[in-house]
C-alpha cells in the first residue's frame, strides 16, 4: 500500500485501481473512507475482509451527484429537501433501494434500503467524478476501532489489503456523517454525526426521533454498541483522575495537564473538539495507559455525536476484542 498525492495523476492511478476491483482510501470532510466499486461484488467483499467487518453491517455508498443517487434509491419529498439543503455534506440518507440499483447485495447487507451521501471534499469529488459511479466506503479503520482522520491513521491500520491511500491531510469535521432514514416522509436518526440534529429539525420543521441502539446483531442495522474503541478502557464523565490514567480533557478547567493529557478544546468549543476527538484517542492510546478518563462534554451541537462515539468507546467490548 502506498500513500500518494491526490493530484490529477493520483486520481488517475486511484481510479484505475478502483476499476480493477481494488481498494483505495480517500479523504472526505468527515473521516477517511475505505473505497471500493459498489457495483463490483469482489471489491465490496474485499472491504468487509480488510476491515474484518460483520457482513450484517451495511455500507454507505458515496456518489458524485444527485442523479447517481436517484439511480440507487427512492427520494421522497423529505429526502429531496434534505439532499438539496445538506449535500454535498456530512449527511447520509437511508432511503428505499431501487430494485434496479445494481449495487452488490453485500453493500446493503440484503436490506431493502440503501445509505447514500455526497461528500463535501474536493479530492473525494474528483475521485467520484473520475470513477463516474458509486463507491462503497465505510470509515477506513478496522471494524470496531477508532476512525481515521489522517492518511497516517489509515496506514497504521492496514497493509496490502489497500492498493493506495490518497493523502488529503487532516479531515475538517472529524466525526462521521449524521445518518437519517427517510421513508414515506417519516425520518429517524440512525447515528448522530457531523450535521447537528437541530440543523436537520429546523430544515424539515419537525423533531427527529432517535432509532434505538442495538447491542448484538441488528435486524434493522443501525449501530453496534461497542465501537470506536481504543485499546485502553474508556471512563466517562471523569471529575477526578485516578493514578496512571490518561486524560481526555475539555474546556478551560482541565483536571490536570500532565504529559498524558490532551485537551479537545481549551475554549470549550464542541466543533473544535469533534475535529480532535479520534486523533486524540489514538495518541493517548499509544501512550500506553490502561484507562483513558474523559471529562464531561456538553451535549449541544456536535456534542451529541461526540458523546455517542465516547459512549460506544466506553461500552463493554465483545470477547473478540478483549
Ligand atoms: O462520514 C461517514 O459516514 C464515513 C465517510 C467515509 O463517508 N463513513 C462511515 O461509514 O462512517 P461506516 O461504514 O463506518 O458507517 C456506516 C453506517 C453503519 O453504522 C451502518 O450500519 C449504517 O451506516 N448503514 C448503512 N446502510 C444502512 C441502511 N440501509 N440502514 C441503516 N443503516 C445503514
Ligand atoms: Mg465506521
Amino acid at each position: 500500500m502506498t500513500i500518494i498525492n491526490p493530484d490529477q495523476h493520483g486520481i488517475v492511478q486511484a481510479t484505475a485501481q478502483l476499476k480493477g476491483g481494488r481498494l483505495v482510501a480517500f479523504p472526505t470532510e468527515t473521516v477517511y473512507g475505505l473505497g471500493g466499486d459498489a457495483l463490483n461484488p469482489t471489491a465490496v467483499a474485499r472491504i468487509f475482509a480488510a476491515k474484518a467487518r460483520p457482513r450484517f453491517n451495511p455500507l454507505i455508498v458515496h456518489v458524485p451527484d444527485l442523479n447517481v443517487a436517484e439511480k440507487l434509491g427512492v427520494f421522497d419529498q423529505t429526502a429531496h429537501r434534505l439532499a438539496h439543503y445538506f449535500w454535498p455534506g456530512a449527511l447520509t440518507l437511508v432511503v428505499p433501494l431501487r430494485p434496479d440499483a445494481g449495487v452488490s447485495d453485500l453493500v446493503t447487507a440484503g436490506l431493502n434500503t440503501i445509505a447514500i451521501r455526497i461528500p463535501d471534499h474536493d479530492i473525494a469529488q474528483n475521485l467520484l467524478r473520475a470513477v463516474g459511479g458509486p463507491l462503497a466506503a465505510p470509515s477506513a479503520n478496522r471494524s470496531g476501532a477508532v476512525s481515521p482522520t489522517t492518511a497516517e491513521h489509515v496506514a497504521s491500520d492496514f497493509g496490502d489489503e489497500l492498493a493506495l491511500i490518497l493523502d488529503g491531510g487532516a479531515t475538517t469535521v472529524g466525526l462521521e456523517s449524521t445518518i437519517v432514514a427517510v421513508e414515506d416522509d417519516a425520518i429517524t436518526l440512525q447515528r448522530p454525526g457531523g450535521i447537528p440534529r437541530d440543523a436537520i429539525e429546523s430544515q424539515i420543521g419537525k423533531k427527529v426521533e432517535v432509532a434505538e441502539l442495538v447491542s448484538e446483531r441488528p435486524n434493522a442495522p443501525g449501530q453496534l454498541v461497542s465501537h470506536y474503541a481504543p485499546r485502553a478502557l474508556v471512563r466517562l464523565n471523569a471529575n477526578t483522575l485516578n493514578a496512571g490514567e490518561a486524560l481526555l480533557a475539555f474546556g478551560a478547567n482541565a483536571l490536570t495537564t500532565n504529559a498524558q493529557t490532551i485537551n479537545l478544546s481549551p475554549s470549550g468549543d464542541v466543533s473544535e473538539a469533534a475535529v480532535n476527538l479520534f486523533s486524540a484517542l489514538r495518541t493517548l492510546d499509544k501512550g500506553g495507559a490502561d484507562t483513558i478518563a474523559v471529562m464531561p462534554i456538553p451535549n449541544h451541537g456536535l456534542g451529541e455525536a461526540i458523546n455517542d462515539r465516547l459512549q460506544r468507546a466506553a461500552a463493554p467490548r465483545p470477547k473478540s476484542r478483549l
